[in-house]
Formats: C-alpha cells, structure tokens, sequence
C-alpha cells in the first residue's frame, strides 16, 4: 500500500517515531508530506491539505496525520473533497472506521497517545479493509452525498 504521512509542530516527533515503526512494516511505500523538519512556527492546517490532497487525488491510498491533539489535523483534512479523516484514540475504532466508513486519513494528538498506542492504532488501521456490505456501502453513499450537496 502506498501510505502518505504529515505532522506539524505537534506531531513532528511522534511522526518520525512512527516512520522508524512503518519502515519495518512490509509492504508498505511511505511518503512523507511533512513537516520535514521541527518549526514550532508551522501551522498544521498546510500539512493536513497536503496529505489531505494526497489521498483524494489518489497520489497515495490512505493517510496518517498528526498534531498536537489530533483535532486540528483532521478537522483541516475533512475540508477536501475524497477525504474522510477521523480523529482515533483506539484500536477498535482505527480497524472499524476502516471497514464500515472506509476512513482513508487517521488523526493521532501526539500529546495524548504513546507511541505504542499510536503504533497498534496504525497496525489496524493498516491492516483493515472497506467490508464493501451492503448497508456500508449505502452509508457511505449519504456521506458522499453530503460532500456533493454542498452549496
Ligand atoms: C499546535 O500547538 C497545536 O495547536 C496543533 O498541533 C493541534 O493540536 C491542533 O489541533
């Protein structure tokens, strides 16, 4: 799977802690959007549409972002079209979100979570797939909907 990455201030640590953890991973190509070094000036709406646009276009198939709670990033990601970010603080939901909402970008808060939580939590949300259920699949349709709907 090709696998885009992005933190800002926040999240910068955590990030490269979590790139050492993907690398040993197999079957997964990483690409890093950023922060690509520690600013405590940057602001984490830039990474979040960078790995944001990513995903929708299609250049990787799903995405992590980080900041200092989570929030921001995945509130900024949700803006793009394509996207469906959601803010995890557990396994269960990192796998779930996955194959009920096909959620394609995880928010982690780097001043919350461990770095083996954030680790587990990649795992599943790596590991998981979109079930493709009927009833998924026609929810998924109101939420894409509500995206097109927009005036
Ligand atoms: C940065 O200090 C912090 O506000 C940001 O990383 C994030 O937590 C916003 O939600």
């Amino acid at each position: 799977m090709k696998l885009g990455i992005a933190a800002d201030h926040g999240g910068f640590h955590a990030k490269e802690k979590l790139k050492e953890f993907i690398h040993t991973l197999e079957g997964i190509s990483l690409v890093d959007y950023g922060a690509k070094e520690y600013d405590a000036l940057d602001d984490y709406p830039d990474f979040a549409e960078r790995i944001a646009r990513a995903v929708a276009s299609g250049e990787v198939e799903r995405g992590i972002a980080i900041c200092g709670s989570g929030v921001g990033a995945s509130i900024a990601a949700n803006k793009i079209d394509g996207v469906r970010a959601a803010l995890i603080c557990d396994t269960y939901s990192a796998r779930q979100g996955v194959e009920h909402d096909d959620m394609n970008i995880i928010c982690f808060g780097a001043r919350v979570f461990g770095e083996e939580l954030i680790k587990e939590m990649t795992k599943a949300f790596l590991n998981a797939k979109f079930s493709g259920e009927e009833r998924h699949v026609r929810r998924l349709n109101k939420v894409l909907a509500l995206e097109n709907n927009n005036e």
